[in-house]
């Protein structure tokens, strides 16, 4: 059985004023919650959630991480940065990273390999545009995403990861894919880590859907086989919304 994990994206939002208010007024919402519950905060945050969450279920995770270990790269945060502050996952390849500061698929890579090896969990983002579904070419992005983004990957290294599924034209367009697509589009995914990496590592794989994803379609959404949990954005900065989906199955 795949534990289910829910993790909000922050994005860049919050002060820390307003990060500690927000955490402060989620932790008693979620105290009995059963899937696995993760914040990823924008790095000024961190700290200060991370003295925050004390005490509670609430996991803590970071936007980035660069595939270096240290040195000339300005405006780049280290993995010892986050290990030190207690950080446990990190959000890589985002669609907003892709598309806004050139991250590529060996981008994504580099920092993937960089977080294993560091002993911090990535979540992985993959997803189509618009553009790219409407040409029918959902399957070959996210077969390149897999195959280029993931490559080297062992088959061991796949207990610390988890794949966020995310369609671009999903987030924060307060559209959302259809509970069955998601489930079908997240399932192809399954497949080809199944061809490559075997089927042990398929079955055990977390893999999320993200994109508009809310209180109101969590339950149907968590409910599909092959999808188990979700990267919430726009929903995680409510307080009461983000509970409304780590407890999905009260709706
Ligand atoms: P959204 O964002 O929930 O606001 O659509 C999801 C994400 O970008 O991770």
């Amino acid at each position: 059985m795949r534990k289910p994990i829910i993790a909000g994206n922050w994005k860049m939002n919050k002060t820390v004023k307003e990060a500690v208010e927000l955490i402060n007024e989620l932790k008693p919402l979620v105290a009995k919650s059963k899937p696995e519950v993760v914040v990823c905060v924008p790095y000024t945050d961190l700290w200060a959630v991370k003295e925050a969450i004390a005490g509670s279920k609430i996991k803590l995770g970071a936007e980035n991480v660069a595939w270096a270990d240290n040195g000339a790269f300005t405006g780049e945060i280290s993995a010892d940065m986050l290990l030190e502050i207690g950080v446990e996952y990190v959000i890589i390849g985002h669609s907003e990273r892709r598309q806004y500061f050139g991250e590529t698929d060996q981008s994504v890579n580099a920092r993937a390999k960089q977080a294993l090896k560091k002993g911090l969990k990535p979540i992985i983002c993959v997803g189509e545009t618009l553009t790219e579904r409407e040409k029918n070419k959902t399957k070959k992005v996210l077969k390149k995403q897999v195959v280029e983004g993931f490559k080297d990957f062992t088959a061991e290294d796949f207990a610390n990861i988890v794949i966020a599924y995310e369609p671009v034209w999903a987030i924060g367009t307060g559209k959302t894919a259809t509970a069955e697509d998601a489930n079908k589009t997240i399932g192809y995914i399954r497949s080809l880590v199944k061809k490559i990496w075997g089927s042990e590592v398929a079955k055990a794989l977390r893999i999320q859907y993200g994109g508009s994803m809310k209180p109101t379609n969590a339950k149907e959404l968590m409910a599909m086989r092959n999808i188990d949990g979700g990267l919430i954005g726009g929903a995680a900065l409510k307080a009461t919304d983000f509970a409304g989906i780590v407890n999905y199955k009260n709706n």
